[in-house]
């Protein structure tokens, strides 16, 4: 029986070592497994008379029982023990800086697309899609530019085969509107890319983007498309914007004129951005060739219409004062995040 006391004071000053669970399993196996020193001990019971066995099977419960007590008492404060070593792990230093993340923004150019889409719908305009990779039938021939026409020279552009190219104009969309739309009314805007071959510098770009905008109805007239292009100046520029129109000539339109507005930086007085002349070049226009309403299947007699191009980064630059339309292409964070500062704030 004095045994019995030893392996508890060794018991305890083993357990008074243990800071883990993984070490308390281990003590639990050493005295409560099936092999371990309780069960052996009790295993010896069938060695003694029935007298013995009466003394010596209740010291050995009352061993079982202490150690049971001793090891789960331990149990309790290696919980504890392990809970705040996971505490300790696990602790967040509040006070370091955060990761930042950059968020994406929105570049001007899709800004100004956004801003004429919505103008154009405020009109009741639909805003139309067209094909960039596009063929010469659409681009040149349905309006009203035939193979050996030297308005061709202007737009040369990348050709895939000879009868496949990417588009030089958004005009192309006119000509597929029209034969969609097999006859009926149309007002439709459409925005897009546009290829053609340039000089690449601070103004020029061999890829850049137009609105198109196509309306054809009975009794159109030019004084329709001036209200309508002045109504697109004042929103866009400023509110006392007026518009001018030069002639000009296209092939796909007739009359057809460039369209100027009054500079609204210096209100006609003359500046650097207007280049002392009052006003900005910002779009080619005019009424749709009665060649153009015929192939693609409107009578010119019952039907009019006007068509205008819009040149979208030429709008931007102006808008926002930007001196470089290759700023548009890089995707200069810092660029981008100047025309996002207020959305910010
Ligand atoms: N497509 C012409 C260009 O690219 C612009 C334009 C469109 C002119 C519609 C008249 C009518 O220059």
């Amino acid at each position: 029986m004095e045994k019995f006391k030893e392996i508890l004071t060794e018991l305890e000053s083993k357990l008074n070592n243990v800071n883990s669970l993984n070490e308390l399993v281990e003590i639990r196996n050493e005295y409560l497994s099936k092999k371990g020193i309780v069960s052996s001990l009790m295993s010896k019971m069938k060695e003694l008379t029935v007298e013995e066995k009466k003394t010596y099977g209740k010291e050995v419960n009352e061993l079982k029982t202490s150690v049971e007590k001793l090891i789960s008492e331990k149990q309790i404060k290696v919980n504890e023990i392990e809970q705040e070593k996971r505490f300790k792990e696990e602790k967040i230093d509040i006070s370091l800086p955060p990761i930042s993340h950059h968020v994406g923004k929105e570049n001007p150019f899709y800004k100004i697309i956004d801003e004429i889409e919505e103008i154009f719908i405020g009109m009741g305009y639909k805003v139309e899609k067209g094909p960039e990779v596009d063929k010469d039938h659409f681009v040149f021939e349905l309006l009203n530019i035939p193979k050996d026409h030297p308005a061709r020279d202007m737009q040369d552009t990348l050709y895939i085969d000879n009868e496949t190219l990417l588009r030089s104009h958004t005009s192309a969309v006119q000509a597929h509107v029209m034969q969609k739309e097999g006859g009926k009314p149309i007002k439709i805007i459409c925005p897009g890319k546009t290829y053609r071959r340039d000089d690449d510098d601070m103004t020029h770009s061999h890829q850049f983007a137009q609105v198109e905008g196509l309306v054809i109805d009975k009794n159109i007239n030019l004084g329709n498309l001036k209200a309508t292009l002045e109504l697109f100046a004042k929103k866009m520029f400023s509110k006392d914007s007026k518009i001018r129109f030069r002639s000009s000539y296209f092939p796909f339109t007739e009359p057809s004129v460039e369209v100027d507005v009054s500079c609204f930086n210096c209100h006609g007085k003359g500046c650097n951005i207007c280049k002392n002349s009052g006003w900005i070049e910002i779009l080619g226009a005019g009424m749709v060739h009665p060649n153009v309403l015929k192939m693609n299947g409107y009578n010119p007699e019952v039907y009019s219409g006007f068509a205008f191009g819009i040149g979208i980064e030429r709008v931007a630059m102006l808008r926002y004062g930007i001196d470089d339309i290759r700023r548009f292409y890089q995707n200069d964070i810092r660029f981008i995040d100047e025309f996002n500062k207020k959305v910010e704030d």
